[in-house]
C-alpha cells in the first residue's frame, strides 16, 4: 500500500524586503523552524528538494542544491527544482513522490528567493524568463504585462471590471493585517486600488504582488515515520496534481482560461479522491488580481466568468463560503517566487492546525487547497491536505 505523507513541520521567513539577507541565510531560517516544528532531527533527513527560479540573476548563483543542504545542515542528496514562480510546489511534489514511492520516510523541502537586491527594472527581467523567450520576452513581455492582457481579454469576454479586481486586492490586504509573516500589514480600500498609479493597464500597483525575498519551508514524513516516532503531524498531503499548457499566451486557444491548472486540479481532486465542493479553505496563487480568478474558475469552484466578481460578494472572504488567501495571499504576504509554492503550505498547514492567526475564521476547515502557477499559467501544481486526526 502506497503511504501517506504526513506534514511533520513547517517554518518560514517573514516576507518582505531584507535585501541583506542571502537566500542561504534564509533557507536556513526557515528549515530550522521546520525541523523545530517537526521535532526531526536533521540526520534523519534522506532527500532535500529545493525550489528556486532566479537564483543565478539575483545572486550568480547556481548548484543551489549542495549550497541549500549545508545551510540547512543536512548530508543528503539535495536537489532544485526550477518551475519558475511554482518552483516551491515542484518541490514539495517531488517530496511527495520521493516518499510515496518508498525511497525515502523524511524529506526536507522548501524554496527562497532573493529579489530586492538588484533593482525593480532588474527584476522585471529575471523574471521575463519565464515566458517564452521567442515569441514573448523578445516582444518585449512583462509579467504585469502578459497578465494585463489576460484581464483584458477577460472583460472583453465575460465582464467585469476594475472594481471587480479591486475586491480582490482589498480582501487579501485585509487577510494579512495579522500575519506577521506577511509584506504589507495594512488594509486598503477600494479607492486606493482604483487611484493608485498604473502599472500595465487595467492594473495599478495594488492589482500587482511585490517584490520579495523570503524562503519556506517542510519535512515530510512517511505515516511509519509519524508513527514509529509519536509525531504530532495531523496534515497529511493526500493529493498532489502539476498541470502544462503551451508556454505563450499567443500559442493558446483561449488567454482566459488557465488549462494547466485545471489539469493540476483535477490529477490533485482525484489523488484525493475528492473535489471542489471538499474543499473549505484555498490558497491560490494571485500574482496579479485576475489571477486569482482564472485560479477559483480553473480549479471547478465558479463556471468561467463566475469568479470576478467572488471577493466583491463577500465569497471569498474571510467570513465566506469559500475563504480564499487567508495568508494575504501573493498579494499582500508577498511573492518571493521560488519560496511561494511552500509557504501557500505553510500558512495551510497552520490554518488547518489551528495555529494560524486566521485559523479561527475556519475552525471547522478539515480540507484546504493550495494552487501555485509558473508563468503565465504554463505549469501549475495543487495540492490537496486534509485533517487527518
Ligand atoms: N503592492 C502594494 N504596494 C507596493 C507594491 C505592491 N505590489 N509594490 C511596491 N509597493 C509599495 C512599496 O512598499 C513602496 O511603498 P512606500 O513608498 O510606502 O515604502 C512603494 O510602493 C514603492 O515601492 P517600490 O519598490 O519602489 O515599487 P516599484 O515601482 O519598484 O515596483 C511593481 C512596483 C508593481 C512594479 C513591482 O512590485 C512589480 O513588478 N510587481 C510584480 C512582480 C511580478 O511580476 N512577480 C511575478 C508574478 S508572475
Amino acid at each position: 500500500m502506497v503511504t501517506g505523507v504526513r506534514i511533520a513541520g513547517v517554518g518560514m521567513t517573514p516576507f518582505g524586503k531584507q535585501s541583506e539577507r542571502t537566500s542561504r541565510e534564509l533557507f536556513a531560517a526557515a528549515a530550522d523552524e521546520a525541523f523545530t516544528d517537526a521535532s526531526v532531527s536533521r540526520d534523519a533527513v534522506e532527500e532535500l528538494f529545493y525550489g528556486n527560479f532566479m537564483g543565478e540573476f539575483a545572486e550568480t548563483q547556481g548548484h543551489q542544491g549542495p549550497l541549500m543542504a549545508n545551510a540547512a545542515g543536512v548530508v543528503a542528496p539535495a536537489t532544485r527544482l526550477e518551475s519558475a514562480c511554482a518552483s516551491g510546489s515542484a518541490a514539495v511534489r517531488q517530496g511527495v513522490q520521493s516518499i510515496r514511492s518508498g525511497d525515502t520516510d523524511v524529506v526536507l523541502v522548501g524554496g527562497a528567493e532573493r529579489m530586492t537586491n538588484i533593482s525593480t527594472a532588474e527584476t522585471t527581467e529575471a523574471l521575463s524568463a519565464a515566458a517564452d523567450g521567442l515569441w514573448e520576452i523578445s516582444a518585449g513581455v512583462t509579467f504585469p504585462g502578459a497578465y494585463s492582457l489576460m484581464a483584458n481579454r477577460y472583460f472583453h469576454e465575460f465582464g467585469g471590471d476594475r472594481e471587480d479586481l479591486a475586491h480582490i486586492a482589498v480582501k487579501n490586504h485585509e487577510n494579512a493585517v495579522e500575519n506577521d509573516l506577511a509584506q504589507f500589514q495594512r488594509a486598503i480600500d477600494i479607492e486606493d486600488v482604483l487611484e493608485a498609479p498604473t502599472v500595465s493597464s487595467p492594473f495599478g500597483l495594488y492589482d500587482c504582488s511585490p517584490i520579495s525575498d523570503g524562503a519556506a519551508a517542510a519535512v515530510l514524513v512517511s505515516d511509519d515515520f509519524a508513527e514509529e516516532h509519536g509525531l504530532d503531524a495531523p496534515i497529511e498531503i493526500t493529493g498532489s496534481g502539476q498541470g502544462v499548457d503551451n508556454m505563450s499566451l499567443q500559442g493558446r486557444k483561449s488567454m482566459v482560461k488557465t488549462p494547466a491548472a485545471r489539469r493540476a486540479g483535477e490529477m490533485a481532486y482525484e489523488d484525493a479522491g475528492l473535489g471542489p465542493a471538499d474543499i473549505d479553505v484555498a490558497e491560490v496563487h494571485d500574482c496579479f488580481t485576475i489571477a486569482e480568478a482564472l485560479a477559483l474558475e480553473a480549479l471547478g469552484f465558479y463556471e468561467p466568468g463566475e469568479a470576478i466578481s467572488a471577493a466583491r460578494n463577500g465569497e471569498t472572504t474571510i467570513d465566506g463560503d469559500l475563504p480564499v488567501n487567508l495568508s494575504g495571499g501573493l498579494k499582500a504576504k508577498g511573492h518571493p517566487v521560488g519560496a511561494t509554492g511552500c509557504a501557500q503550505l505553510t500558512e495551510m498547514t497552520k490554518l488547518l492546525r489551528g495555529d494560524h492567526v486566521n485559523s479561527d475564521a475556519v475552525s471547522d476547515a478539515s480540507v484546504g487547497l493550495t494552487h501555485n502557477a509558473g508563468g503565465t499559467v504554463a505549469s501549475c501544481i495543487v495540492h490537496v491536505l486534509e485533517v487527518v486526526e
